[in-house]
């Protein structure tokens, strides 16, 4: 049986990456940073699985990293932990540049020094993000892929980007087994609340089990121009496990191929929800504006097709529907509990 560790298991991708690994017949080692509130809501079915270990730690404390390394002997280490917030990157740059930039050089430093260096293959979440502004032109169109030059616009991106660098490095200089996955942006009915396409269809959802009442608090949002190359995460983390699965370490885009705009996404979400006008639902709030924005996202997942085989079987408007059905369910079943839960109160 083999083990792998993931950092950053609490996440969306770290849950999905889970449930892939358990489902290969995998002990995973599940790492999470303390907290006040329970934080597993994502992996909560994994919890009493004799295969699935929950372990304490904070990639920002290379000890503790290290540690966790030692004790565990894993085959495969994913760092999907990180800062991953773009707009809270810029409020909080010192803290994103520790976990996102740091973490990942905790962990490199803990396998370095490990005397199973050799056989510890290691994955690096990097972001579509780290492209920034740039992108590549030839006659098929404009994308990023695997040799698009990186100009990164926010502290996240940068913090990425020299994890990015490092695992390269550490790659060539240690002959590490070390890969990194330019992942553009991915979703799922998991996704954090305060991304995008989780807080068009979280509204959705709440205005519906309102019955849709006219009184109910716009949705606001910032650039609904910025166009993205959007899947779902149950896709992406496949193309992560299928990196270390090759002979050699190396980097690849994982996209769909496809851009969209903001704007797209709350068309197709709204009317999913048979609400045509969603622009009358929508205020536009500068808070949500970013002081230097990406505005053009597509990947060419064409290396990731060849060498890995990977292709996603999620695109642009099933993603937008899952997340909005999933949505509207889940709210109208609060709603109703809550209705339920009233009535008691009264009958008493
Ligand atoms: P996410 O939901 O925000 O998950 C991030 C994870 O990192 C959470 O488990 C979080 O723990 C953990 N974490 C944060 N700080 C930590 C620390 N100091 N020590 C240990 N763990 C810490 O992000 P995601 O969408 O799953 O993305 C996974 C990774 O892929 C991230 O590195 C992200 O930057 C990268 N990425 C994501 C996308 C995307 O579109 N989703 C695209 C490209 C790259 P808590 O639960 O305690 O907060
Ligand atoms: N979050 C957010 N909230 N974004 C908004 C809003 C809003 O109210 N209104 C408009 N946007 C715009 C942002 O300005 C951005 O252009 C776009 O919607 C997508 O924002 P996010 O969903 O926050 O994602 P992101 O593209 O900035 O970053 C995500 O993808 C990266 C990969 O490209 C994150 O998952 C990163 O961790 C990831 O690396």
């Amino acid at each position: 049986m083999k083990t792998a560790i993931v950092f950053g298991v609490t996440g969306q991708d770290g849950s999905y990456l889970t449930d892939l690994l358990i489902s290969k017949n995998y002990k995973v080692v599940g790492v999470a940073r303390r907290s006040s509130v329970d934080t597993t809501e994502r992996i909560g079915e994994h919890q009493k699985n004799e295969n699935f270990v929950l372990v304490e730690g904070d990639i920002t404390d290379g000890f503790c990293v290290s540690d966790i390394i030692n004790k565990y002997e894993p085959d495969e280490v994913y760092n999907l932990a990180a800062q991953s917030h773009v707009g809270t990157s810029f409020k909080q740059p010192t803290l994103t540049w520790d976990v996102t930039a740091g973490g990942c050089l905790n962990i490199l430093e803990a396998i370095r020094v490990s005397p199973r260096c050799n056989e510890i293959r290691f994955y690096q979440a990097s972001s579509s993000e780290m492209f920034g502004k740039n992108f590549t032109v030839t006659s098929g169109g404009k994308y990023q892929d695997e040799n698009t030059a990186f100009m990164p616009q926010s502290p996240y991106a940068i913090a990425k980007l020299a994890a990015h660098h490092l695992v390269r490095n550490y790659r060539d200089s240690y002959g590490i087994h070390a890969s990194s996955g330019i992942l553009f942006n991915h979703e799922s009915e998991r996704r954090g609340e305060n991304f995008v396409t989780r807080k068009i269809t979280k509204w959705i959802g709440k205005f519906v089990a309102s019955g849709k009442d006219e009184n109910f608090p716009k949705l606001r949002l910032g650039n609904l121009q910025a166009r993205r190359d959007w899947g779902h995460a149950k896709d992406y983390v496949r193309g992560m496990w299928l990196m270390l699965q090759q002979e050699e370490p190396d980097d690849y885009v994982i996209a769909t191929g496809e851009t969209h705009s903001v704007e797209e996404f709350l068309e197709c979400s709204f009317g999913y929800a048979g609400i045509d006008n969603w622009d009358e639902y929508v205020y536009i709030d500068p808070e949500f504006f970013r002081p230097a924005e990406v505005d053009y996202l597509l990947g060419n997942p064409t290396k990731a097709r060849e060498e890995l085989g990977w292709e996603p079987q999620i695109k642009f408007r099933r993603l937008a529907e899952l997340m909005t059905e999933a949505d509207i369910d889940e709210e109208l079943r609060r709603s109703s509990l809550q209705e339920v839960s009233d009535g008691c109160l009264e009958a008493r």
